[in-house]
């Protein structure tokens, strides 16, 4: 046998493992029968699996085998719409059961003044009165400069930023992030080949002094943050951090993109960082975590001289964005109703977060907002911990998910929000607290 015969083998799984024959989280043979495969010895298969560890595509567990390691993919961060008897804490979205009333209703009454004005193609991408709608929506919850003309309508918040880091980098620039950020951010930068650097965090969110090093020395075009209830870490920036993060874009020559989805769970109003740099910043708000995803209303105010820029990326991408969604927003919005479900939804997170607090014994930074950032006892890995939850009916989120490097993490997010009922909540909480308390090497050896 050459020498070199460990390292074919391995490169063949490297392969397979790009190529997604051996997908996330799957066992690969074991060493005797991928030898009997290849008509090779199990000591040089163990070889191969051990360059693939160093190598960090695949994790081994004495007794357990070989493993493919998790990497980030949206549809592993938001899991099992079918496993319905599961508690699911992987999705992030409102109690949809407080959202349905007021959306059927809204339906209803846009149906009455739909026209055929409304249902054919227009020459612009969003009705004025729409796009008032949402510079109402964001003005309640922090953004002060927006107008209709550079308040732009999109499908989403996802859609927003797809559109905004098309827009405003090429394939090979650098995008700079929080530390951990939103995977859906993550996803579009890996498919559309821009780098993505991590920018430090503390308790008070994203900082200034290290994006500064981060700008000069990573160059980034784009800096994205989320600056209420970060998605994972639940952080929220006060007002005297948005301000030091709008004096050092302000100082660059960056674009800053204001993801601020989930400002309307702030207690009191907290001035949006584009308030500070209106020509350099991007702010992006959508109905789809105070109301319902399935609305894909997404609000983006951009600056002045790029309205007709990020216009013409609408168009080419969407043409414009479901009318029909925005006559039932507006018709929310002008109303008031999404607010006071917002308010609705604000209160029953905290509700929740308080049943989280009574159940969990493990320690974690608390919020008001949709979920915990928790931390694992020491040892878990993060990967290991899910598949193990879930095997007792439980969806959590890996924290490896939010790492730009997809890199090993001992926290999981917990999304409150997702099960039916509080009592649901409790149950699978419960669940989670005896798995967090269990000693691991009485459920397997490493
Ligand atoms: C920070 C952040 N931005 C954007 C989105 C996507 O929002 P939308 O449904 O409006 O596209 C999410 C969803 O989880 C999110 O957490």
């Amino acid at each position: 046998m050459s020498e070199n015969k460990f390292r074919q083998i391995a490169s063949a799984i490297e392969a397979r493992i790009d190529r997604g024959q051996y997908p996330p989280n799957s066992r690969l043979p074991t060493h005797r029968d991928l030898a009997d495969d290849l008509e090779t010895t199990p000591a040089t298969v163990a070889k191969a699996y051990k360059l693939l560890v160093e190598k960090g595509y695949v994790e081994s567990f004495v007794g357990r085998g070989t493993f493919v390691k998790g990497k980030t993919e949206l549809a592993q961060v938001i899991q099992a719409p079918d496993l319905e008897t599961a508690y699911n804490f992987s999705i992030l979205q409102p109690c949809l059961a407080q959202s349905l009333p007021m959306l059927q209703e809204a339906f209803s009454q846009a149906s009455k003044v739909l026209s055929t004005e409304l249902i054919g193609y227009t020459e612009f991408s969003g009705h004025p009165a729409h796009r008032a709608a949402g510079v109402q929506w964001a003005a309640r919850y922090g953004l002060e400069n927006g107008t209709p003309e550079n308040t732009l309508l999109v499908d989403g918040a996802q859609n927003a930023l797809s559109l905004l880091i098309i827009a405003l980098t090429k394939p090979g620039d650098t995008i700079a992030v929080e530390r951990l950020t939103y995977p859906g951010i993550l996803a579009i930068a890996s498919l559309l080949g821009r780098r993505v650097v991590g920018v430090d965090m503390d308790e008070d969110g994203m900082l200034p002094e290290h994006l500064k090093a981060v700008i000069r020395h990573e160059k980034p075009r784009l800096v994205v943050t989320i600056p209420s209830h970060q998605n994972p870490t639940g952080v929220t920036m006060p007002e005297a951090r948005r301000k030091q993060i709008a004096q050092v874009i302000a100082a660059s020559e960056v674009w800053l993109v204001e993801d601020d989805v989930y400002a309307f769970l702030n207690s009191e109003t907290i001035p949006a960082i584009c308030n500070w740099i209106p020509d350099q910043c991007f702010h992006i708000t959508s109905l789809s975590k105070a109301i319902s995803p399935a609305l894909r209303c997404g609000f983006v105010k951009v600056p002045d001289s790029q309205v007709s820029v990020i216009n013409a990326h609408i168009r080419a991408n969407i043409w414009l964005s479901s009318p029909i969604n925005y006559i039932a927003a507006a018709e929310m919005i002008t109303h008031g109703s999404a607010f006071h479900v917002a308010e609705q939804q604000q209160q029953i997170a905290r509700q929740r977060q308080r049943i989280a607090q009574s159940v969990l014994h493990a320690p974690y930074t608390a919020s008001h907002g949709y979920h915990i950032w928790l931390p694992l006892p020491d040892g878990w890995r993060a990967e290991r911990f899910v598949m193990e939850a879930k095997s007792r009916d439980v969806i959590v989120s890996s924290g490896s998910y939010f790492c730009p490097d997809s890199q090993e993490s001992d926290h999981i997010r917990l999304s409150l929000m997702s099960v039916s009922s509080d009592q649901r909540l409790a149950e699978g909480l419960g669940k989670l607290d005896q798995l967090l308390q269990s000693e691991m090497n009485t459920l397997f050896h490493f």
